[in-house]
């Protein structure tokens, strides 16, 4: 058993192997890796897994809340960096105690336990002078009090005997794209470094565009020893000192406790961070992690998954589930789930067409009270979805392609590259697909939950708003007699400014054919009728949404379906190499011809058609897309392999499907 490796100490608290995630063995080139995979995420906030004893070199320390955007120098308003709560170093006679510190590191093992939710270490430091020291850490985000981040040391010196020494300190001094110079901002203005009468420091900060405040405070107990703090706060750092004799072969137990509150949360969050952080220090770290154990537990039993002869396959699901339903706020829904969740700051924290096409689902069938709030942020946002359309000079909602706490677009009509060159971004104007992305992802919430108050009181005039958006948005060709869609981007992210893209095409009309049909239905119902009223929305325009859907032009057949206009026309060119992993690799004629030019794919487009809409097309067509589409696809988004997995497996290319799940 991996739990093996731990003392005692730990040992208890760590589950059955099969639900164990290891790094085994210190490396620091694979530490901004191991960062990530085994940062927390509470349902308020994330987490970066940093080493809390510091002293180590390539390091990318992050606190994430849900709803704490801001957006100064950035080119967009991003997820903050917070103060790093997550430090608490370690000092004998003022040589660090960590991992990267000294002669050498041995027996180091750290494990992510997903069924407890609890993040362990164990490692033997050994310092210039030949020092031992056996270090061992707990550390978790409670899901009871998911404000509050615990971490527990047990620090044994194996061949010495003296005084130790601490810092406890938060870091206010955090950026975003802290590695990455030409990027890199400074989102919250650190407004005070104080200490609590009662022991323990804080720092307020508040974001520097819209000045929502957040606090951060944090308190030490050390177990069965007595100490003295010494406040040496300095600039943006609060940091408390103390120190502990300890002898040979026995055990420091210390425990530091924090808690985050931000101003959407509470209007005094000096106050309530404080109170909380009482609350936690005052119940102890074991009571909470039991507490925090029962939680998980619970939500296990409703999202545990087995795969009988797979147990590989397993974990890696356990590991996909455990991040997945860790992350959403389940007290809000003025927040949403970002494309890399709270666990990391790309994208800036913007919730995509990802949410209700790939995330949804799975909230919808295992917590829909998770599914409600997050199919009520766009309803709470479509006043920003209204503006965005009137940006665009449209009528009607248009949902942003990355949204954030307003509901007005956040993907930059600019982006710059990494070498400092700019480009015209053109994603978000023509990634219109979202906005139907939205309305398919509610009326499944509503299909499976049968949730009638969002359906009528929010689903339908989010159905109603988009729908004339469309109609707006389309424009009929007098030489096809039909309604087209042009300068658009399908899911297919290389090939921009194209017309009648399938995908597209496919999923307005579906959407407008909706609209018609729902709202017909429900026309007599008052309070459909008070909607339509208020958004001046007459019976003519609602019947107007089908004769509209009929006429879009969508050229399908028993064959290939063709991407866009066009498509047939460019250099076609199929993939003939894949790595290790059976995933394609780049044909090298792409280094002379630019993609957009070929037929290469970045991602699932008329196959995410096939996936969506499976009953509308034979076994037949879907085979032959799938296995054309599959030639040419390189799989350049996480959202890609699912969907060619599902897709493939329907169809009987089983061996592909199982190398893209
Ligand atoms: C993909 C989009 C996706 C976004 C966020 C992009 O690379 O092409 O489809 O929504 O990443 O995940």
């Amino acid at each position: 058993m991996i739990r093996d490796r731990f003392s005692d100490n730990i040992k208890k608290y760590l589950s059955e192997d099969e639900w164990i995630v290891v790094e085994d063995g210190y490396n620091s080139l694979e530490n901004l890796n191991y960062e990530t995979i085994f940062a927390m995420a509470s349902g308020k906030m994330g987490l970066r897994a940093t080493h809390p004893e510091g002293w180590v070199k390539k390091t990318l320390p992050a606190n994430y809340m849900h709803g704490v955007f801001d957006r100064s120098e950035a080119f967009q308003r991003e997820l903050c960096n917070l103060p790093n709560f997550n430090i608490l170093k370690i000092y004998y006679k003022t040589e660090p105690i960590s991992v990267e510190y000294g002669a050498k590191t041995e027996d180091y093992i750290r494990v992510l336990d997903l069924k407890n939710g609890i993040l362990a270490k164990h490692y033997i430091n050994e310092s210039y002078d030949g020092r031992k020291t056996l270090v061992e850490t707990l550390q978790f985000l409670s899901r009871k009090h998911p404000n509050s981040g615990l971490l527990k040391y047990f620090i044994t010196p194996l061949n010495y005997s003296g005084k130790m020494e601490f810092e406890n300190i938060i870091d206010g001094s955090v950026t975003n794209f802290y590695d990455f110079p030409r990027f890199r901002v400074k989102h919250m203005n650190i407004k005070e470094v104080g200490k609590f009468s009662n022991n323990g420091i804080y720092i307020n900060s508040e974001t520097r565009d819209f000045k929502l405040q957040v606090t951060t405070s944090s308190k030490v107990k050390i177990i069965d020893k007595k100490t003295q703090f010494q406040i040496k706060s300095h600039g943006e750092y609060a940091i408390e000192f103390f120190d502990c004799d300890f002898v040979e072969n026995e055990t420091l137990i210390i425990e530091k406790y924090s808690c985050v509150r931000n101003g959407n949360e509470t209007d005094n969050t000096k106050l309530s961070s404080e109170k909380e952080l009482e609350e936690i220090y005052v119940a102890g770290f074991e009571n909470e992690l039991e507490e925090h154990i029962m939680i998980y537990n619970e939500m296990w039993e409703m999202a545990d998954i087995k795969i009988k002869g797979d147990p590989e396959s397993e974990k890696a699901v356990k590991f996909e589930i455990f991040h997945l339903m860790s992350t959403p706020n389940p007290e809000s829904s003025m927040t949403n789930i970002g494309a890399k969740m709270i666990h990391g700051e790309e994208y800036g924290g913007h919730a995509f067409w990802d949410t209700e096409l790939f995330i949804l689902p799975y909230f919808i069938w295992t917590f829909p009270k998770i599914a409600k709030n997050l199919v009520e942020y766009r309803y709470n946002l479509l006043d920003g979805a209204r503006r965005n359309a009137r940006k665009y000079g449209y009528k009607g909602a248009r949902f942003p392609w990355e949204s954030a706490d307003t509901g007005d677009e956040e993907c930059p009509d600019w982006t710059i590259e990494g070498d400092g060159t700019c480009y015209e971004c053109v994603v978000a104007k023509q990634e219109i697909h979202v906005t139907s992305a939205v309305v398919y992802g509610g009326y499944q919430y509503y299909k499976v939950t049968e949730d009638k108050d969002y359906f009528y009181n929010k689903f339908l005039e989010i159905l109603a708003e988009t729908s004339r958006y469309f109609i707006d948005r389309l424009e009929y060709s007098k030489e096809k007699d039909c309604y087209e869609l042009t300068n658009v981007m399908g899911p297919d992210e290389w090939h921009e400014n194209v017309s009648n893209n399938v995908y597209t095409n496919y999923i307005v009309k579906w959407h407008l054919n909706l609209a018609n049909e729902l709202l017909m239905n429900h026309m007599t119902n008052e309070i459909v009728k008070n909607m339509l009223n208020k958004i001046n929305m007459s019976y003519e325009e609602v019947i107007n949404f089908k004769k509209i859907s009929e006429k879009i032009y969508l050229p399908l057949d028993d064959k290939i379906i063709e991407q866009f206009d066009g498509y047939f026309n460019l250099k076609d060119i199929e993939i003939y190499q894949w790595d290790k992993n059976n995933m394609p690799l780049l044909p090298k004629e792409l280094k002379e011809i630019p993609r957009e030019q070929t037929t290469i794919n970045k991602q699932a487009d008329v196959v995410m058609v096939m996936f969506l809409f499976p009953e509308n097309f034979s076994e037949e067509v879907q085979r032959k897309n799938f296995d054309f589409y599959e030639k040419r696809t390189l799989q350049r988004s996480s959202l890609s392999p699912s969907i060619f997995s599902i897709v493939g497996n329907r169809v009987g290319s089983g061996d592909r499907a199982y190398d893209y799940f």
